[in-house]
């Protein structure tokens, strides 16, 4: 599992959840235009896919970003307060927050997801390796409103969502998570945040497109999964992955697309599908440093700093909750 990964959604879902999809994915295959949420793309193989994804050549985003928070780590800790608590949205393998826990001297590490199982192995592997570190994991769905730990009610705080996980959100949705983030937070609190840049849309094409054929498996696992839990009989061979970058919009969109007229049928309803028909799986914004300030500011944080690597492919943001 990852980052991004557990921000989105969970490789075991106990009933609830497994009605939740059901409910969606029925919902979502009877719009026009068709689509299906990205959140149901993580499964345990779609996870596994995300982290082969975020391996290849063609994927910039996370070697990106870990590069700048390696770089930056030093300036990141002098900007933040000393024993303040860490929380992270969505926390998944802790790779990013491992290199902020080197660098800044935090009191308290909260690693927030859904996933109780993964969320628990998480905390206890960094307990180990950062044995002075207090480390209090929250079992919660870290987009609507949960409550902090007690125990770390006396600290500041500081907020940690990277991944460029916000870029799937819709604008109005990226708006009222860091809404809800700064009021988790509370008054003087701080934020570190990772964003995906606009960039040559070359550059952008190819990470959504690999020559591997990785991104195409992880966008067709949603069916495979649709087929597994939900009982559809989607053949595979009869759609292919499509991801274009949307100028207007800003934003990679993934498509799977019908190579042939069609009914595929799941739950016991039936789904009719044009040749070329698409599902819009999902959106991967891009921002400008400015469209980003513009959006955190809407939501009530200033940005105090940002880095980019030297060719400008990804951003982190310093973030500060204002008055
Ligand atoms: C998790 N998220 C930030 C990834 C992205 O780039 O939007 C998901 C992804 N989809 C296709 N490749 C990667």
């Amino acid at each position: 599992m990852n980052v991004h990964a557990t921000a989105l959604a969970h490789a075991h879902l106990p009933d609830a959840q497994t009605s939740a999809f059901a409910r969606d994915a029925v919902e979502d295959l009877s719009q026009s235009p068709k689509r299906l949420s990205p959140k149901y793309f993580y499964d345990a193989a779609g996870s596994e896919l995300f982290e082969a994804i975020t391996r290849l050549p063609e994927y910039y985003p996370t070697r990106t970003e870990l590069s700048i928070l390696t770089q930056r780590g030093g300036e990141i800790a002098k900007i933040l307060p000393e024993g303040a608590a860490l929380i992270e949205f969505g926390a998944g393998a802790t790779t990013k927050a491992r290199l902020l826990l080197k660098r800044c001297r935090f009191g308290a590490y909260v690693p927030v997801d859904i996933s109780g199982d993964f969320i628990t192995a998480q905390a206890n592997g960094l307990r180990k390796d950062f044995p002075d570190l207090a480390v209090h994991h929250v079992v919660a769905d870290f987009t609507t409103p949960f409550a902090l730990p007690a125990d770390i009610a006396g600290m500041p705080k500081v907020g940690f969502f990277p991944g460029s996980t916000l870029g799937n959100f819709e604008p109005h949705e990226a708006c009222a998570f860091l809404r809800s983030a700064r009021a988790i937070l509370g008054e003087g609190a701080q934020m570190i945040i990772g964003v995906d840049l606009e960039k040559d849309e070359r550059v952008l094409y190819n990470a959504y497109n690999d020559a591997a054929g990785v991104t195409a498996r992880f966008n067709l696992n949603v069916l495979v999964r649709i087929n597994r839990e939900l009982g559809g009989n989607f053949d595979l061979s009869s759609f292919t992955h499509r991801a274009i970058y949307n100028r207007e919009r800003h934003r990679i969109e993934m498509h799977l697309i019908s190579k042939k007229q069609q009914t595929v049928r799941m739950l016991g309803t039936s789904f009719a599908f044009r040749s070329g028909e698409s599902i819009h799986t999902e959106n991967s914004y891009k921002y400008s440093i400015e469209r980003f300030a513009a959006l955190a500011r809407g939501a009530g944080w200033t940005v105090r700093k940002s880095w980019t690597d030297e060719a400008k492919m990804f951003s982190v943001h310093a973030l500060s909750a204002s008055d």
